[in-house]
Parts: structure tokens; C-alpha cells; sequence
């Protein structure tokens, strides 16, 4: 394979790392990553006070850099780390947003780290986001200026954006871009919606610090966690610098590092294709990703793959350590076919060596988890029915109440409907109608981007609640299959503010005691850790730990299913399950059951994002992989991985 034009910014450490451009640290996990940083950082601040220095940093918000405040603040009050001599410079802030709107970043600051921490108000500086528009030149003007004054960044935080963009220079902002007004990519606001309570209440706008800003800084660290980045990571590290992908831009800076998790990683050419970076051990694993990669490359279906693609595909030694293609390619080819089945919860009476589940014992006791609400039909609505139809006892575990997604109109109308039964009933004294009424209030009374009382948090949960219901019964599911945790953590929270506690680990821990499953399905492994999915996945993973050593749990496999923005790579499926295309239409019915997950203005949103579509996409996508890849063609596929508890 060809190498890239010119030589990497940094001197690569070690061979694999050749074709990456900027510095990029892999660490175990985010917590790890902040650690490192945070210690970093107070050894910049000690030596710069024991020099009578001031500190100046650039700092970023998002949910990427929580850890890190997190560790700052722990620093600060165990080992006495002052910020009295800390002056910092945010990269942004939404235009039009207040500094009291929940959302505004200035505020994102306040509650993530300056009001733990010693800092002088007077040292703080986010970009005014209120500024008319006529003065909003001469405001980044003078942004710059006082950055300038301050001596100018000495370390500078980042976190990265799906599109690519750094701060909000957004696709198309130019290497010598300064503070300015810009308007957020599409993409961009709908990842914020989330925050913003849908779509259409994100700004447009922002004040973003140029990429010629964030450049002059003297040191520059990126951080990026969970799979939903490491593709925007794997461009921005090894393609060539483009305005395309602004972080790209990053490359030619002489003091920069990425410091990211594994999951964000996974897309590195190291780490995904390590045969065309370096010698491999060729593990059965690397044999059949490679020999998937090599069949994509060619457009060739994996058996007509011939001695001559491999060694014009950086691949000689493969073949000289397990070929030639012919049995190769039908080894491969055998791995891949014996992932798909029919039977999730393996087939009763077969042989099954070959076979992803066991058969034994038939009737299963399954437990599939759920972080939200939708979670389970969206990643593997026809493999619950289809458990259902072979006969397994299927338990369907709803985590979070999800009420946090619920926009104020639909609890209202819920809140009118209990009223108006209570009207047609006529019944006196009915408690269900009081508080129906008092949530109305409390409705009216909200303020936009006001937080929710428990009340309507109450009530927004229970209009999930029948939503999840009412899709379990699309898949032909018994609603008593469902439970409900409601899980604390997420009832106490925000978004991005999440904590685990005991008593989240031990509701999880007290029903896998209950059931004794011999087959649990989880999500959110290798997502954003801040993230619901992921957060509720380490829930289960802690409640494992604390059944370790239980007999149930040694006859029990722990699936992974996805969500349908993160696909696995056909290599990477250890069981595929088919859906015909009827199947394929009930799952689609169930997620549309969630409505109130469903875009609320639709006339404003373009392209395939609404939840069904990208489920039924990505189930496609995958059947059409593997039919590329010589196998049987189905119209769709769900996919699932194993998981081992180490
Ligand atoms: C935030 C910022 C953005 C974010 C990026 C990632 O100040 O400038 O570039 O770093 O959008 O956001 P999260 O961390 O929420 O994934």
C-alpha cells in the first residue's frame, strides 16, 4: 500500500504508528486519559507558580472533557492544587444563548469546574454569545487581544465533533480561521438536540476560536472517547490536512497529542488493519478481518479471491503462513457462514459445534437489557421476537426510566388525556386526575430549558412506559416480559452528569440473582462513556463482577448488540441473524411505537435520521455485506458480538 505523501508531523514511536500524523496515545479507558492529563496540567500550573507565572489555558466543554474537570477538582481539594494564578479562554459559546441558559457554556463551565475550584472570576473568559451582531467582530476581536495579553495559550484542551470540527470551526473553516460567528453543521446541531430538547431549539450559530487561534497555542491535547468518534479520529490522524475535517489542520502543530480510549481508536489503521502497518501475529481473528478486508478491497466474494489479491494487498505472509487462497478462502468463507443462524437461542436437537449459541439447555432463560426505552428494539427488535417464537423465556429489562427524552407536548397531551377521562368518567376524587393536574401546572409554569420537576419526570417515564409496552407487543411480545428499574442514577441525573451508585448495581445485581439467565443481550460496551448506553452497560458489568463465582453465571453468554449509528464490520459479527422481510417490517413497527423518540418537526430534518430508518439501513447494510461476501442473501441481518467478563 502506498505510504502517505509526506512524513508524519511527529517521530513515530514504533512502526504501527507510520501512517498517523499527530502523537495519538491510546488509553485503556477515558478515566485513565484524564488522569494522565490532569497531572499534566497541575505540574504546568505548579512549575508556572513556582516561576510567579500565570497559567493560561484554553479550555473546551462537551461531554469529552468532564472527566478531566472531574480531575482537576478531585486534585484541587486532595492535594491542594490552586487555580488562583489559572486564567482561562473557552473556545466557544452558541450565539444567542445567555450566560443563565442551561445550555449556554458559560454556565457548562460553572457547574462542570470553576465553582469547585479556586479560580478568580475575573481570570475566566468564554466568548460573549449575547453580543448584537453589529458587535460581534469587534467582541472576537478583542477575544483574541486578551488571549494575546495573557501571553497567549499555553495548553489548550479539545474535544473533536462527528464532522470533524475543533471548537466550532465546522467543515470548510480555513487553517488560518480566527474567533468568529459561524454556523453550526447539520450534523452538529443533532447531535445537540439531545441537550436542547429537540432539533429545532439548538442555535444555528456560535462564536468559535479559529483553527488559526487554537494553532498558535503552545501545546494542544485532543480527547476523544467511545466508537461513535473513531472514524472522524482515524481521518484526522492519517489522511492529509483538509478543510473538509478540520481537525485535520492539527497535523502540522509541533506540540500536539490525541489522547484517546480504545473505542475511539478502533478505526486507527494499527488497530483495525495492523498487516499494512507492520509483521502480525496472523491470529484467527486478524486472518478472517484481513481476508474480509482484502474481499471489500478487490469487490471480489471471499472464495474467488486469488493468491495474486493478496500479495498485491500487503497479505504475502498470510498466505505463506496458512495458504494457499483456495483453502484459505473456504476456511474463512466456513468461519463467516457459521455466524449466521436462525436460532439466537441456539437450535434445539443439533449439532452444534459450528454453531454461535448452544443448544442446550432448550429452553433459555434470557435477559436483554436495555438502556432506554427503544434501545432493544432498535438493535435487535427481530431477534427478541424470534426468541420469543422458539420458545425461550425472555425477560425484557428497561434500565433508565428514559423520561429525560420526553419533549414537554407529549406529557402534556398526556396530561390533558388523563383529565379529559377524568372529565367523560365523571368519577369524584381521582387521584390520578390530581396529579395529572398538578403536572399540567408545573408544565405551564416551565420555563423553556427549565430542568423537569419529579412530578413530570414521573409522568414523561410513564409515557415511555406504554411506549415500550406498546412496541414489545408489536414484536409479539407479552408486556409482563417487561421490567421496568428505573435505575436511580438516571432519575437523579442529567445528561452528562451521571454517577453510578450502590443501588443502581444492586437492582441490576438482585435480577440477574432473580432470573439466573443463560443468555443476557447488553448494549453500550464501547460507547461515550457519559452516555446512557454506557453507563448503564458498566452497571451490568459491575453487577457481573459482583455475582462472579455464582454457578448460573458459568452457563451463561453475554451477547452485544448495537445501536444502529455504530456498525460492526462483517469480520467482527460472531452471530448474525437473519431477518426476512417481514420481520424486518414488525421491527420497524415496533421502534415507530416509540413516539415520542420520533423527530418532532419533520419538515425540518432532512435525510434518513429518524430512528426506524436507520435501523432498517443499517440491518440491510449488513445483509448486503455479507452477500458481497459470497453468502446467502438476505434482506436483512442483526448482529451481535461476545462478550467475556475478564
Ligand atoms: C466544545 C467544542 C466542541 C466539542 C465537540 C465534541 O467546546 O468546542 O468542539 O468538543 O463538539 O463534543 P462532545 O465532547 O460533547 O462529544
Amino acid at each position: 500500500m502506498s505510504q502517505p505523501a509526506s512524513l508524519p508531523t511527529h517521530a513515530a514511536s514504533a512502526e504501527n504508528e507510520q501512517r498517523e500524523r499527530i502523537k495519538t496515545v491510546v488509553h485503556a479507558n477515558a478515566d485513565a486519559a484524564a488522569a494522565q492529563l490532569a497531572a499534566e496540567i497541575a505540574a504546568l500550573i505548579r512549575s508556572n507558580d513556582a516561576a510567579g507565572k500565570p497559567t493560561v489555558l484554553g479550555l473546551a466543554t462537551g461531554s469529552t472533557p468532564v472527566r478531566l474537570y472531574r480531575q482537576l477538582i478531585r486534585l484541587h481539594r486532595e492535594q491542594q492544587l490552586s487555580f488562583k494564578n489559572v486564567i482561562t479562554f473557552n473556545l466557544d459559546e452558541y450565539y444567542g444563548l445567555s450566560r443563565t441558559h442551561p445550555e449556554s457554556y458559560w454556565r457548562f463551565m460553572h457547574e462542570q469546574l470553576f465553582n469547585h475550584i479556586d479560580i478568580p472570576a475575573g481570570n475566566v473568559n468564554v466568548p460573549d454569545g449575547m453580543v448584537p451582531r453589529d458587535g460581534v467582530f469587534a467582541s472576537c476581536r478583542a477575544y483574541e487581544d486578551k488571549i494575546r495579553q495573557a501571553g497567549g495559550l499555553q495548553l489548550q484542551i479539545l474535544g473533536i465533533g462527528r464532522t470533524g470540527h475543533i471548537g466550532f470551526n465546522e467543515p470548510g473553516s480555513g487553517r488560518d480561521s480566527r474567533t468568529r460567528l459561524v454556523t453550526l453543521d447539520a450534523l452538529t446541531r443533532r447531535d445537540a438536540a439531545r441537550d436542547f430538547l429537540g432539533e429545532a431549539n439548538v442555535p444555528r450559530h456560535a462564536i468559535t476560536m479559529g483553527v488559526g487561534t487554537i494553532l498558535e497555542a503552545r501545546r494542544i491535547v485532543l480527547l476523544a472517547w467511545g466508537e461513535a468518534k473513531a472514524r472522524v479520529i482515524a481521518e484526522a490522524v492519517e489522511k492529509a490536512p483538509t478543510e473538509s475535517l478540520p481537525a485535520s489542520f492539527l497535523q502540522g502543530h509541533p506540540a500536539v497529542s490525541f489522547h484517546i480510549d480504545t473505542a475511539a481508536a478502533s478505526e486507527l489503521t494499527r488497530i483495525r488493519h495492523p498487516w499494512l502497518v507492520g509483521t502480525v501475529d496472523w491470529t484467527p481473528a486478524l486472518a478472517r478481518r484481513s481476508v474480509v478486508w482484502l474481499s471489500q478491497q478487490v469487490k471480489k466474494p471471499v472464495l474467488k479471491l486469488l493468491d495474486e489479491n493478496y500479495s498485491e494487498h500487503g497479505m504475502a505472509d498470510l498466505l505463506t503462513e496458512q495458504g494457499p487462497s483456495y483453502g484459505l478462502n473456504i476456511r474463512i468463507f466456513n468461519e463467516i457462514q457459521h455466524t449466521i443462524t436462525g436460532w439466537p437461542g441456539g437450535k434445539p436437537n443439533a449439532d452444534d459445534t459450528h454453531r454461535p449459541e448452544r443448544a442446550v439447555p432448550h429452553s433459555k432463560r434470557v435477559l436483554i437489557f436495555s438502556p432506554e426505552p427503544a434501545d432493544d428494539v432498535l438493535g435487535m427488535g427481530g431477534t427478541l421476537r424470534r426468541l420469543i417464537d422458539q420458545g425461550h423465556d425472555v425477560t425484557v429489562v428497561y434500565q433508565t426510566s428514559g423520561n429525560l427524552g420526553v419533549p414537554d407536548e407529549e406529557a402534556t397531551m398526556a396530561a390533558e388525556l388523563v383529565l379529559e377521562l377524568d372529565r367523560v368518567s365523571g368519577s369524584a376524587a381521582n387521584p390520578g386526575a390530581a396529579f395529572a393536574r398538578d403536572v399540567r401546572q408545573q408544565l405551564a409554569a416551565k420555563a423553556a430549558f427549565d430542568g423537569d420537576t419529579p412530578e413530570i419526570r414521573k409522568l414523561k417515564g410513564i409515557l415511555r412506559r406504554g411506549e415500550a409496552r406498546a412496541a414489545l407487543q408489536a414484536c409479539s411480545v407479552a408486556v409482563s416480559r417487561a421490567r421496568f428499574l428505573d435505575l436511580p442514577f438516571y432519575e437523579k441525573g442529567r445528561y452528562r452528569q451521571f454517577q453510578i451508585g450502590d443501588a443502581d448495581v444492586a437492582a441490576v445485581t438482585a435480577l440477574l440473582r432473580e432470573i439466573k439467565p443463560h443468555q443476557i443481550f447488553a448494549t453500550g460496551q464501547s460507547s461515550d462513556p457519559s452516555s446512557v448506553p454506557a453507563v448503564c452497560f458498566e452497571i451490568l458489568r459491575r453487577a457481573l463482577v459482583a455475582t462472579k463465582g455464582e454457578s448460573w453465571l458459568n452457563d451463561c453468554r453475554v451477547w452485544l448488540y448495537r445501536n444502529p449509528e455504530q456498525a460492526w464490520e462483517p469480520a467482527e459479527i460472531e452471530m448474525a441473524v437473519p431477518l426476512s422481510p417481514r420481520e424486518l417490517s414488525w421491527k420497524i413497527q415496533a421502534i415507530y411505537h416509540h413516539k415520542s423518540q420520533r423527530s418532532q418537526i419533520p419538515s425540518v430534518t432532512e435525510g434518513r435520521h429518524e430512528s426506524w430508518q436507520q435501523a432498517e439501513h443499517h440491518n440491510q447494510t449488513i445483509a448486503r455485506h455479507y452477500d458481497a461476501l459470497g453468502l446467502a442473501e438476505y434482506e436483512a441481518i442483526e448482529a451481535f458480538q461476545r462478550w467475556h467478563l475478564s
